[in-house]
């Protein structure tokens, strides 16, 4: 039994937990709590064979000495049937289900009934029963998840619900995110729910790629294109990808007409909206169902924001930025060894994205010190600490006197370099998106809102631990991070009694 099935990289999750129920480690002269370090020095030790009975109770599992229990596990729709020798009370150390399942029995035989890819790893859930550990691969997370479901064993369901966040970016030729969505709803797995749909919202310019995007429900779709804080290329990349989306599933019009409203056309330059107008198949079929929305992008694009707010009560979402990784809205921001000292970066962008501003530019500079500390936690100096001590906490490479010791956090500013007195009417809100990785690969992991500084959001890279070499947030010993910036016109967006 047990055999390795699919293809992708298996996982072993979970422990002994059956171990420590059986209370097999034995600690020599008695202690119960005794700790290995304290042991050393008095005589105690332990003597462990942990593994060696994870053998016998594997050994025990397969030959089926002993069994009080024959579980005939049957396939739905199919003759199929599957044998296990088994032990009522390993099944029932687990679950409650097999407990009860176990006093109802009938005779020395319980009769299970299981969909067709459960059945196929029954063997595998349920040497998980006997030796605390398994191995899983992509395609077999679902199933095993369903039966640890319907056991209630829930450490397991615990383990794979985890096993399945960690594994979002993992390849797959038909893509698996999708389905663990839909998965994760029906089941009720809200944290794996939101673990999916935040994978997809923050790697869309990936997912729009892959498999996975004509693979979504509308239901799905029309959740991902509410939200502001997808990232991806440009507003047009997802308008392409919608087309494509429909190309694909051949929405109803109610379906496609939600979608199509979904996009902020404003955030499109007016060029592209010309020539989406007159070409896309998708927006000349359903045009009288956006008409109104284009109309309003045009007039946005045509004169300063702030006169058409004079005159119009406007739909504020259209006027909403996403997470832009174009340059005209930030730049990417690598930085090497971040633990090391402060870094500057700058940088341009459109002062707005309507036609009226795009043409504008303006220059921002941005620091990072990896160990800023509030003025009010700084070590203090007497009377002179307010006049006497360096800006930045962390001495910023320099002399770096006084203050080495003190445990700051990572922290972003991003000012603009020119006055802000061009910039009436509108508010830059800034956002850093972080990568970690994940699989190997690089993952969007954060997504922090701020207006000037980081410490606004109170958690930026809280629990990124840049100082352990293996961190997920280095990659290359490098922190991976973009900033957008998001003009917000606000007349426009704040709402209108
Ligand atoms: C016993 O050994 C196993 C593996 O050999 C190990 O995982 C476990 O932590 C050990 N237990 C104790 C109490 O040392
Ligand atoms: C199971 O029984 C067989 C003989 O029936 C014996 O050879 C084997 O050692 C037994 N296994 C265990 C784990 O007790
Ligand atoms: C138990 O099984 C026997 C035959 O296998 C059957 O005659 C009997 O009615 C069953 N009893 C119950 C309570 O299901
Ligand atoms: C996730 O998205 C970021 C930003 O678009 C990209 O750099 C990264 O390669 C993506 N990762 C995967 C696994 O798709
Ligand atoms: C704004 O647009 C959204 C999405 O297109 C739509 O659902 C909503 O009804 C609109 N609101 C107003 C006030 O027009």
């Amino acid at each position: 039994m047990g055999s390795e099935r699919g293809g992708g990289r298996p996982a072993w999750i979970g422990a002994g937990v059956l171990l420590a129920i059986l209370g097999f480690c034995v600690t020599v002269a008695g202690a119960a709590a005794l700790k290995p370090d304290a042991g050393l020095e008095s005589g105690w030790a332990t003597i462990n064979h942990s593994m060696a009975l994870v053998q016998r109770l594997e050994a025990l599992l397969a030959q089926g000495n002993g069994s009080d229990v024959v579980l005939r596990v049957q396939t739905v729709n199919s003759d199929e049937v599957k044998v296990i020798q088994a032990h009522a009370l390993v099944l029932s150390l687990h679950s409650e289900v097999f407990e009860e399942l176990l006093q109802a029995r009938n005779g020395s035989t319980l009769v299970l009934t299981e969909l067709a890819e459960c059945a196929a790893v029954f063997d595998k859930f349920t040497r998980y029963l006997y030796c605390g550990e398994i191995s899983v691969s992509l395609d077999q997370a679902v199933p095993l998840h369903k039966l640890a479901s319907k056991y209630r064993v829930w450490a397991l369901r615990q383990g794979l619900s985890l096993y399945m966040r960690q594994h979002m970016a993992s390849d797959s030729p038909a893509g698996h995110v999708v389905g663990w969505y839909q998965y994760a709803t029906q089941t009720g797995d809200a944290a794996l729910r939101d673990g999916c749909l935040q994978y997809l919202s923050w790697n869309l310019s990936s997912v729009m790629q892959s498999g996975e995007w004509v693979a979504m429900g509308d239901g799905l779709l029309l959740t991902l294109l509410q939200r502001s804080d997808l990232v991806l290329h440009s507003e047009l990349e997802l308008f392409e990808a919608l087309e494509a989306w429909a190309a694909q599933n051949r929405p109803d019009a109610a379906a496609a007409e939600s979608a199509l409203r979904a996009v902020r056309y404003a955030m499109i330059p007016p060029q592209q909206l010309f020539r989406l107008q007159k070409q896309s198949p998708l927006l000349l079929r359903y045009q009288e169902s956006v008409r109104d929305l284009l109309f309003l992008a045009f007039q946005f694009h045509a004169a300063s924001p702030q006169q058409l707010a004079k005159y119009f009560d406007v739909n504020c979402s259209l006027f909403t930025p996403r997470n832009y990784l174009s340059p005209a809205w930030g730049a990417p921001w690598v930085i090497n060894n971040p633990t090391r000292d402060d870094r500057s970066t700058s940088f341009q962008t459109q002062l707005g994205p309507s036609g009226h501003d795009a043409g504008k530019r303006v220059t921002w500079n941005a620091l990072f010190s990896p160990r800023w500390l509030p003025l009010n936690l700084r070590a203090p100096y007497g009377e002179h600490a307010g006049s006497m001590l360096p800006a930045r906490a962390d001495g910023g490479g320099g002399g770096g006197g006084g203050v080495g010791g003190s445990a700051g956090h990572p922290r972003i500013i991003v000012t603009p370099a020119t006055s802000s007195a061009d910039f009436a009417g509108v508010s830059f809100q800034k956002t850093v998106i972080v990568a970690a990785r994940q699989q190997g690969k690089a993952v969007v992991r954060h997504v922090y809102n701020f207006h000037q500084s980081t410490e606004e959001t109170g958690d930026f890279l809280a629990n990124a631990d840049l100082q352990r070499r293996a961190s997920e947030y280095l990659i290359d010993n490098s922190l991976y991070l973009h900033i957008v910036v998001k003009p917000i016109y606000h007349t426009l967006v704040i709402a209108k009694k």
